[in-house]
């Protein structure tokens, strides 16, 4: 019912947010991943498309219902989760990264399962770097252009607003949300730092539902002060 008397902020926008882990293969039954429920991007894009805007989910490995009314594109890789974004990246307007992408993947990944061959010894993997989907993203033409808002998380385990407001000046994007506290991985409530060009303020413990709905809100309003 809050969503139906929700004020439709982002009418005419289009929001594309990536969420989840992704996964990397090292032979077809294994990989490496990262820790992260998609929660919080699942619930951005249900408070988007509540306040009006088109949203395309592109969500890696989880198993969450897809919130109404939203585009949900499924991937696995970082690559697989980079192509996704670079195909609907064009129509939008405001592009939010909450996904844990692994940073690195496996080199080669075997096409066949890896089988241990009695000696005890252990296979030698070999890794190379994932690219970064939202300093891309951030770096393109209609970003730099004010056309696009990009937004980027940080999860630290330590000295959150030092590293996220290097973060925010390392990917050059004008918002960094950090997530504030011990890891929250799985949790249905979390609190958020958001830190921009002139600070950072507090959106302080409330369940994700509430955070994105206070993040979305935050957004329009910084769209509207500087609209495309
Ligand atoms: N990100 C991304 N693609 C990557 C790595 C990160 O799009 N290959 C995005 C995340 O979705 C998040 C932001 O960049 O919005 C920060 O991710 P994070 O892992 O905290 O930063 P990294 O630059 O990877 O640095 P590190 O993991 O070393 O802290
Ligand atoms: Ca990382």
């Amino acid at each position: 019912l809050s969503a139906f008397f929700a004020p439709k902020q982002l009418v005419g926008q289009h929001l594309l947010v990536t969420a989840g882990p992704t996964f990397e293969a090292i032979d077809p039954v294994r990989g490496i991943t990262n820790l992260s429920s998609g929660k919080m991007g699942f619930a951005i894009a249900r408070a988007a498309r509540e306040a009006g805007a088109e949203v395309t989910l592109v969500a890696g490995p989880v198993h969450l219902p897809t919130p109404r009314g939203v585009r949900r594109i499924n991937v696995q890789s970082a690559e697989q989760m980079l192509m996704a974004v670079e195909q609907a990246v064009d129509a939008a307007t405001i592009f939010v990264a909450t996904a844990a992408v692994a940073d690195w993947r496996p080199a080669l990944a075997s096409e066949q399962k890896i089988k241990k061959d009695g000696s005890g010894e252990v296979p030698a993997l070999a890794f190379v770097e994932n690219p970064d989907i939202l300093a891309r993203v951030a770096q393109s033409p209609r970003a730099r252009a004010g056309q696009l808002f990009c937004v980027g998380f940080a999860a630290e385990s330590h000295d959150l607003l030092a590293h996220a407001t290097a973060k925010r000046l390392r990917k050059q994007v004008p918002l960094l949300v950090g997530n504030i506290g011990p890891a929250t991985f799985g949790q249905d409530d979390n609190a958020l730092l958001l830190i921009d060009a002139d600070g950072h303020r507090e959106l302080p413990h409330a369940s994700k539902r509430v955070l994105a709905q206070q993040l979305v809100a935050d957004i329009a309003s910084r769209l509207r002060a500087a609209p495309a």
